[in-house]
């Protein structure tokens, strides 16, 4: 969702908070800004910014009397992409060691330079960027308004911004004539006056109900940055004197790989010497307002890692990836001779996950359809029931979790806030809570109770691609696993797992086979309004991933559907305008996908087949044959989303769409 970064150290903040928030472009993108501390001498440079949210203004009240040198805070923000925010930034340079920076997703308030972050306090020298949502704020901005407040945004985080300052400064109140209102609050102590930054945010912060990760800044207080977490995620960076915070680790390990992991319900001041950690409110853990001590752990993740390496979109990049990835799911959990795999984060569970019932998938997007695979893996070769629910349905209703039952959260990101709310449920309910996750260290990953990396490697492209085949690995790896525990002999075991060595080669070829045959497709179809995708059995949820590749990233309407049920409704839509794709590979349920491809010709619907390699049968009935090589009927969805990846790919570039980047999308979903 939004980016965070910040900076305090001896370099100039601005060039590292805007590589930073290229870096995190990828989470949203509408908007974007940063705020600075910038020393000043007699000449106050700026401190507030105009109501058009574009240019700093001077509001003239920041020299000190003696004209000594003094601190002034500038904000610049705007509409649109980072480089939008550079070009402002660089038209006039603003120099400080101390700086915020965010790129935002909208929630509250249209994208506009006014509802941009960062956002200011009344007295406009407290600035704040904010990820998630405040929930109260509406109640909390009538009651600073009626105090004389003014807004300028329709923003949450805006109210977030004044209640901030309120509790920070005595004399701000006195000034506005809001002295007689202070009791009203109820929090405010006798001291007020002198309150730190630290005290203030975590008062007001007491206040508000949602989630946040956010980023304080004061010029009144220019030698710190606080920082605090309820829901969405944040990093600390600890460099040699200097320090970072970042709601991604990707925007600053180009400067540090030691980071600290802020938890829910934790804070940060941080000063050019150091970190000091503490609990913000009692939760039943911790009385808060309680010091803690957070280890400083190392992440490993090369930088090459988060850049496009030649390819033009990341999104091409992280397809062609995929022979890589699919290997690194495996590496080292295979064991060969017992036919068996070996995940060494479940190892502490295996009594558990033998004896269990059910297990209980929930996932969004496109681990959601990972899931779904997942189920028919685990069903057919363990044998054990499975229910997948989408996590924002699971959370809402009363879910029924049994003796035994065992859960597994899916989620590329490990921060998607509907999937940790429904897996912090289950756990609740009693059931043991296990993460299928690529980043390490994420949240669903810590609060899990084990689980199972996919180490996919960074995954910038919006549009989840690499994320999903390397899922669909662990979770094959898990449905021979759980197999082997009960009803898999060891001969099949071997089978699977020799099929499974053999995919990445097969990947690669049906990248190298399948491409061009693509490129070509995607410019006939590329002004399709419409695309129907069809698969049964382990590609109905292809079917559905498919669609949502395209709607994700062409903006063409498209449904996945499972072949059969064509007939209830969708085949309404068909005529010669329709293209129809049919994942049809040789298995089980292929005669009748054959049917069904029958009726999409007879009512003029153009077809485009996914088959298995030497299939001559189905060249004579769709128009276009899409081949992939012959695998294991459970492994087939790992060949045959390939195709329909690029095909997204290739109907997106083809329509002019930001691929990296579609309209109105976020990588990690972190509001609900
Ligand atoms: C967003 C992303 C999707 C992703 C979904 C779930 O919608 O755009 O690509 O599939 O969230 O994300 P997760 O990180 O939990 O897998």
């Amino acid at each position: 969702m939004c980016g965070i970064v910040g900076y305090i150290g001896n370099r100039e903040a601005a060039p590292i908070l805007l590589s930073g928030l290229h870096r995190l472009e990828y989470r949203g993108y509408d908007s974007a800004g940063l705020a600075l501390l910038e020393t000043l001498g007699a000449e106050v440079r700026s401190s507030g910014f105009s109501s058009n949210g574009k240019r700093p203004v001077d509001n003239g009240q920041r020299t000190s009397d003696n004209g000594q040198r003094t601190t002034g805070l500038v904000i610049e923000k705007c509409k649109g992409k980072v480089t939008a925010l550079e070009t402002l930034a660089q038209s006039t340079p603003h120099h400080g060691t101390v700086g915020i920076g965010h790129t935002r997703w909208a929630t509250h308030g249209v994208p506009s330079d006014t509802n941009s972050h960062p956002h200011t306090d009344q007295s406009e020298r407290i600035a704040i960027i904010h990820n998630g949502i405040i929930e109260n704020y509406l109640s909390i901005k009538e009651r600073l308004a009626a105090r004389g407040h003014t807004f300028r945004s329709e923003t949450d985080t805006e109210v977030l911004a004044h209640l901030i300052g309120e509790y920070y400064s005595e004399s701000e109140i006195r000034g506005t004539g809001l002295d007689s209102h202070v009791s009203e609050l109820g929090h405010r102590s006798p001291d007020a006056g002198h309150r730190t930054l630290t005290e203030a945010v975590r008062l007001a912060l007491n206040e508000v109900v949602g989630t946040y990760g956010i980023a304080v800044v004061s010029a009144d207080s220019p030698e710190e940055i606080v920082c605090a977490r309820n829901g969405s995620p944040l990093v600390l960076g600890v460099g040699d004197g200097e320090y970072f915070v970042a709601s991604d680790a990707s925007a600053i390990i180009a400067h540090t790989r030691q980071v600290i992991y802020l938890a829910d319900n934790e804070m940060a001041t941080i000063t050019r010497s150091g970190i000091k950690t503490r609990t913000i409110s009692a939760d039943g853990l911790s009385g808060g307002n309680e010091e803690i001590t957070k280890p400083v752990e190392r992440i490993e993740m090369e930088l090459e890692a988060i850049e496009k390496g030649g390819y033009e979109h990341f999104m091409l990049k992280e397809i062609h990836e995929q022979p890589r990835t699919i290997t690194d799911a495996m590496r080292g959990r295979i064991l060969e001779e017992e036919g068996n795999v070996k995940l060494g984060g479940l190892q502490n569970h295996l009594q558990e996950l033998r004896r269990a019932p059910r297990l209980v998938i929930t996932a969004c997007g496109t681990s959601y359809h990972a899931g779904l695979i997942g189920k028919y893996m685990i069903e057919q070769y363990a044998r054990v029931p499975v229910t997948i629910e989408y996590a924002s349905e699971f959370r809402y209703r009363n879910p029924i979790i049994e003796e035994g039952d065992v859960m597994f959260g899916i989620s590329q990101s490990g921060e998607t806030a509907d999937t940790l709310a429904a897996m912090r449920e289950g756990k609740r309910k009693g059931a043991l809570a296990l993460g299928i996750v690529n980043v390490v260290g994420s949240t669903i990953a810590r609060e899990s109770d084990g689980g199972v990396y996919i180490h996919a490697g960074p995954e910038i492209g919006v549009a989840s691609t690499k994320a999903f085949t390397s899922q669909l690995t662990v979770l094959s790896l898990l449905a021979i696993m759980l197999g082997r525990m009960r009803h898999l002999s060891v001969v099949d075991g071997r089978a699977m797992i020799h099929a499974l060595r053999e995919l990445p080669e097969k990947v690669q070829k049906t990248l190298d086979d399948t491409e061009r045959q693509i490129m070509e497709l995607a410019e006939s179809f590329k002004n399709a309004s419409n695309f129907l995708y069809l698969g049964r059995g382990y590609n109905y949820p292809v079917a559905l991933e498919g669609a949502l590749k395209l709607k994700e990233i062409s903006y063409i309407h498209a449904e996945g559907y499972p072949a059969a049920e064509m007939k209830h409704g969708p085949i309404a839509l068909i005529d010669e305008n329709m293209p129809v794709v049919v994942v049809a590979p040789q298995d089980d349920v292929y005669e009748k996908v054959l049917s069904n491809i029958q009726e999409v010709r007879a009512r003029k619907g153009h077809v485009i087949a996914i088959a298995t390699e030497g299939d001559t049968k189905i060249h004579a009935l769709a128009e276009q044959v899409i081949y992939i090589p012959e695998t294991l009927a459970m492994l087939t969805p790992i060949l045959s989303v390939i195709p329909l990846q690029l095909l997204s790919y290739y109907i997106a570039t083809a329509r002019g769409c930001n691929v990296d980047q579609p309209r109105n999308l976020a990588k990690s979903v972190t509001v609900e």
